[in-house]
């Protein structure tokens, strides 16, 4: 797909965290690999009254220590050139005539609005956009999360933002789809005949998917109190990652090909009762404890959390998919703030063999496993038993580097520099479809409701640990453990 020859992209939020912490660092490393739409501008929109020199500096200021040993003030100088800056008030209509004064001198130009601010602004940024006659049939919109607070609420927005921009001019970003170990899975599992037929209730034990921080809730704790982690994470990251190994192959790595069968997914996804919200997931919030080394405060200790905040940090769960290919094959879900380590990963934990002929005992610590690793390292590896080299026959376990950094040297792309480069290609497979998303909120709701019934409080776990002594039960029950326990 050709670039375009002129591209705006316009981020609203542009002084904001996200867009220092990821998006200018992401446009920084493409505009140094030449990987940029040599006349794509970026359009910082903010409400600070800023010119596009104020802009510039600010950006440098904020953006530098996120993009690291990679920042080279000459390099950053040419990339500063394509950064411009307008001053909106999102709440304003006529606050956008400025904003068109800046995008129509480039009237064949194409327009990306990405919306990097809080969910509620959507609409009204899209009503406005379109009253300013900024909305053109190849302009597109990329919307960060969280979509909505539930089903409710993410359809309004759906239906909004579908008054002004059809469904493929959508890009709803869940950055872990642009995680290269991700779409590595994708490689392995359909590029080669090999994983398909294992992978499947008969050879596969169980799954595991972990996303662990070690962060708190960093400065964003008004914001976080309202969310928790199941709407943070599991509704969005931790379900698309569960789709990406369930799914059946698809025909093509076509968008809709692919969206089609990661839907399938979260409609076969096992609804959850109330009694299973009791046995099937555990929830919880840090206490005060250690992480690295130094002591932190407890989750209700942090700013902007209320002293009863029953918000949970910490959410283990166990999903079956209601399929042929994965009937009584446990998922399990985890994910925390304020855990031992960072780790997220993908562990897909085989049978054992039917017999062992070599004395090994056919026990999950010996079994088969793979492991696609996202943080701290993206790596994917596949655990295998092997001979050890000597005059007996001993086996050793083993692993397989299925990843091959070394055979292919070349910089990996950081997930959102991927994301927007599909964007500004057009490209929407690794996009997460309006119908995805609300069967994921669709799944997840009841869960939330069983907690609220259940009026109690989220099991108090210490900082620095792997959460509540119910996350180990709930695997154990199952006579199985979290992979960092085997
Ligand atoms: C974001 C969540 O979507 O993902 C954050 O809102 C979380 O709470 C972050 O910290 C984790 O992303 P990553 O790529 O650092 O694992």
């Amino acid at each position: 797909m050709a670039h375009p020859r002129t591209l705006d992209l316009v981020i609203f939020g542009g002084t904001g965290d996200l867009a220092m912490r990821k998006l200018l660092p992401a446009l920084y490393h493409l505009h140094c690999d030449a990987l940029l739409p040599a006349e794509a501008r970026i359009v910082g929109v903010a409400r600070d009254g800023l010119d596009d020199d104020g802009y510039r500096s600010f950006a440098r200021t904020h953006a530098e220590r996120f993009i690291g040993k990679d920042f080279k003030p000459a390099e950053w100088a040419g990339f500063a050139e394509r950064l411009v800056y307008a001053q909106v008030d999102a709440l304003q209509a006529d606050s956008f005539a400025s904003l068109a004064e800046r995008l129509n001198g480039r009237p064949d130009g194409q327009r990306v609005f990405y919306l990097s601010t809080a969910p509620s602004l959507f609409t009204t940024i899209t009503g406005h956009l379109h009253g300013a006659g900024l909305v053109a049939a190849d302009s597109r919109v990329v919307l960060e999360k969280p979509l909505g607070h539930d089903l409710a609420s993410s359809r309004q927005i759906n239906d909004e933002v579908g008054r002004y921009f059809a469904e493929d001019q959508i890009y709803r970003i869940d950055h872990y789809l642009g995680k290269e170990p991700v779409q590595n899975l994708l490689a392995l599992r359909f590029g080669n005949a090999l994983f398909e037929p294992l992978w499947r209730r008969e050879w596969v034990r169980d799954v595991q998917i972990t996303v662990a921080e070690q962060v708190g809730v960093e400065g964003r704790g008004e914001f976080y109190d309202r969310v928790g982690a199941m709407r943070d994470m599991v509704q969005n990251h931790l379900l698309q990652l569960l789709c990406i190994v369930a799914m059946e192959p698809p025909a093509s790595i076509a968008p809709d090909a692919v969206r089609d069968e990661k839907l399938k997914i979260l409609r076969a996804l096992r609804p959850f009762g109330l009694a299973d919200v009791a046995t099937r997931t555990v929830r919880g919030q840090y206490k005060a404890g250690a992480s690295g080394g130094q002591p932190v405060p407890g989750y209700l200790e942090e700013n902007g959390i209320p002293g009863d905040s029953r918000t949970e940090t910490f959410v283990a769960l166990k999903a079956e998919i209601n399929t042929w290919r994965w009937a009584g094959v446990p998922f399990f879900l985890r994910t925390g703030k304020r855990m031992q380590e960072k780790v997220a990963e993908i562990v897909i934990n085989f049978r054992s063999v039917p017999h062992s002929i070599f004395g090994v005992p056919a026990t999950p610590q010996h079994a088969n496993r793979m492991v696609i690793r996202m943080q701290p390292e993206e790596t994917v590896d596949l655990h295998l038993l092997a001979k050890q080299p000597g005059d007996v026959m001993q086996l050793h376990p083993v692993r397989l580097d299925l990843d091959f950094a070394e055979a292919f040297r070349t910089r990996r792309l950081e997930a959102y520099e991927r994301l927007l480069m599909d964007v500004m290609r057009g490209n929407l497979t690794l996009f997460v479809r309006r119908d995805e998303q609300e069967a994921a909120w669709r799944w997840v709701e009841p869960i939330m409701a069983g907690w609220q019934a259940a009026d109690d409080r989220p099991k108090p776990y210490t900082a620095g640990t792997w959460g509540p002594a119910g996350s180990s039960a709930l695997l154990s029950r199952d006579g199985l453990s979290w992979h960092e326990e085997i």
